[in-house]
């Protein structure tokens, strides 16, 4: 019997604009749910935006806008991306919404009612960045593992929740269901992590420091811990308790994350789940980091790539099928446009590309066009041919996509299309063509081609949904009507003979990286966004800014952080400054310097320092320091 199918990605924080670790666990996403959809009507996919918090409330007062304000911009931007990508959500759900925050309460009220959470004063060491405690162990060298910073003792009276009642339970449940965290090594991190005793969990914040989350049901001056909140999204967008979604796809539930939420998703959720008496979701799939050579992607470094640029430049298509087929779905992955360039070229434009339009060129040169009979008498006879061969790869196919090995899958692929251009070389159409007694063959061949393809078309559906479209509309078929469907990828002679193929296409045209617009250069067309001046301050709002003149007394690089420079910067009082200007100022250039510094910016660490204020400076492709033109004595105030 076919199941239905329910995929989750994570929500994502509203801190940041989407990038191409959202776009790619999305696409992940969208990939399994367009895969299942070739076997069954019932699927669902979830995804959405994570908006409480400490980092929200941060981010919001950085841009000068309510929280409020602030979320509902930034998960606009998720909401008005996805459809760019192809994403075929049913459901964008966001933890604001007050459908999602009842579900809470009543889980929250729940869990307590029924003994497991518990009020109590606690001193741990909080890392603000991940919004949660850390024990001893988990700490590498005592800096948060994640953030490379020393978190903050915090004494606090709150509530909590009795994990360590269900540490046997959820070992026993990874045992006895081996594929319930997949790929194995991240079941086995898991396993790993359950050795030692679990520590309750803290799920509360007290109101005197945050105001941002949903209101404890049985406590009002406190919220809740974003992660029992986000969680909880799940369910809550299936409209739990009594909607019909939620009965359909709750029990067949299976989620994509990334390596770095996996405790979250493989402990405290499955417990919340049994706590809560709802049940445990079947599978967590975990995929690696999309780094930037080799480091990762991130703000303050300065490498954040834009899923939208990269998809304007080279192609939807070719950007889906670059981030499925090139990560080993479980493992990291480097990022490069070369990369990119050199895969959509080789898989896309030679295999496929020439395949497909050297098919329909010999349709169109030896029939007109007009989809040939094949001779039975042949196809029974014949050594070789496409049909066992295609039989085999959607089965390989299956299997693959079942586990979420996409690059395997994709691999399948390719070898049947190998395949089809090896069968174009031995079968040799031309010569075929130029003998009156071998047209029978001839329009075996051509067909067996043409059926070939169909079943391709059908296969790359999952991630390449417009060449699927395309391509069967080349083929005389009408991609209204299912043609992704698996029953018909694993029957034969579908295309009717007969029926008319319109003109050929090129499907992935080659790129010349170099005389292309490459994305480094796309990126300044961020400039466009400067342009647009922002909206009107009062007198009051400028004189919040302290502005000081500084001389820089010293400036070193900061190690794997290829923008950053470390300034120790006079300003009356000497202050540590990491500014993003290392491609255009050596350190030798700014040794001297007198330039301008906003100094009551609230600190923040990059890269582990301390920064202790801000740098003016002119941006556009290149960077200017703004700076003074006589000397002035360091500290002196602007106006
Ligand atoms: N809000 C939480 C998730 C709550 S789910 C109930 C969160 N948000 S996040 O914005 O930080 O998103 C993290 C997720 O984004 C990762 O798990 C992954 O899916 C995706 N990625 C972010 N950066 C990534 C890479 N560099 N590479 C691959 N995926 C990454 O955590």
């Amino acid at each position: 019997m076919v199941m239905p199918f329910y995929i989750t990605t994570p929500i994502y924080y509203v801190n940041a604009r989407p990038h191409l670790g959202h776009a790619y666990s999305t696409i992940a996403a969208d990939t399994a749910k367009r895969f299942h959809s070739m076997k069954t009507n019932d699927t669902y996919f979830l995804t959405g935006t994570d908006e409480h918090g400490d980092k929200i409330v941060q981010a919001a007062k950085n841009e000068n806008l309510s929280p409020r304000a602030y979320v509902d911009k930034i998960s606009g931007l998720f909401h008005d991306l996805w459809p760019k990508l192809n994403i075929s959500n049913n459901n964008f759900i966001r933890t604001t919404d007050q459908s999602h925050m009842n579900v809470v309460s009543m889980i929250l009220q729940r869990i307590f009612d029924s003994g497991d959470i518990y009020f109590s004063e606690y001193e741990g060491q909080y890392c603000f960045g991940c919004e949660r405690f850390y024990t001893k162990l988990e700490l590498v060298d005592g800096k948060c593992p994640d953030h490379k910073t020393e978190p903050e003792t915090i004494k606090e009276a709150n509530y909590f929740f009795k994990m360590s009642r269900y540490q046997d339970w959820l070992i026993e449940h990874i045992q006895k269901n081996p594929d319930f965290i997949r790929p194995e090594r991240y079941k086995n991190e898991v396993l790993a992590f359950l050795r030692e005793p679990l520590e309750d969990l803290c799920i509360s914040r007290p109101k005197s420091r945050l105001k941002w989350g949903i209101t404890l049901p049985f406590d009002s001056n406190f919220v809740t811990y974003v992660w029992f909140d986000a969680l909880l999204n799940y369910v809550s967008a299936l409209g739990y308790p009594d909607c019909d979604l939620y009965n359909k796809f709750w029990p067949v539930a299976q989620h994509i994350v990334a390596k770095d939420i996996l405790k979250p998703h493989g402990i405290y959720w499955p417990i919340m789940l049994k706590a809560a008496g709802l049940p445990i979701y079947q599978h967590l799939n975990v995929h690696g980091y999309w780094n930037i050579a080799d480091s990762k992607m991130s703000k303050s470094i300065g490498n954040v790539i834009e899923p939208l640029e990269l998809k304007n430049i080279y192609g939807l298509d070719s950007f889906r099928f670059f981030l499925m087929r090139d990560m080993v779905f479980g493992l990291d992955s480097n990022f490069s446009e070369e990369a990119l360039v050199q895969r959509v070229n080789s898989d896309l434009a030679n295999d496929l590309g020439n395949l497909f339009s050297r098919v329909l060129a010999m349709a169109h040169k030896y029939f007109k066009g007009v989809v040939p009979e094949p001779d039975p008498e042949i196809e029974k006879t014949s050594k070789i041919g496409l049909r066992m061969a295609a039989l085999d790869t959607v089965a390989e196919f299956d299997q693959h996509m079942e586990v979420f090995a996409f690059h395997k899958a994709l691999a399948s692929i390719w070898h049947f299309i190998s395949k089809m251009n090896k069968y174009v070389d031995i079968t040799a159409p031309w010569e075929l063509a130029k003998r009156k007694s071998s047209q029978q063959q001839l329009k075996t061949v051509i067909y067996n081609l043409l059926e070939g393809l169909r079943v391709v078309s059908g296969l790359v559906y999952p991630v390449m949904p417009g060449t699927a479209a395309t391509m069967q509309k080349h083929l005389g078929l009408d991609p209204e009507k299912q043609f992704y469907k698996l029953e018909l990828l694993q029957a034969w002679h579908i295309i009717l003979p007969g029926n008319k193929l319109p003109k050929s296409i090129t499907l992935f045209p080659r790129i010349d990286i170099k005389k292309d617009k490459a994305y480094s250069m796309a990126k300044s067309s961020e400039t466009a966004e400067q342009l647009t001046i922002k909206p009107e301050i009062t007198i009051q709002d400028l004189n919040k800014l302290d502005l000081r003149v500084g001389t820089i007394l010293k400036a070193e690089p900061i190690p794997r952080a290829k923008k950053l420079l470390k300034l120790e910067v006079d300003l009356g009082e000497i202050r540590t400054i990491i500014s993003g200007i290392s491609e255009q100022y050596s350190p030798d250039d700014l040794v001297g310097k007198q330039v301008i510094v906003v100094a009551n910016l609230k600190p923040a660490k990059l890269m582990g320092v301390l920064s202790q204020g801000m740098l003016l400076a002119a941006v556009d492709k290149d960077i200017s320091l703004a700076t003074l033109d006589k000397p002035v004595k360091p500290g002196t105030k602007l106006s």
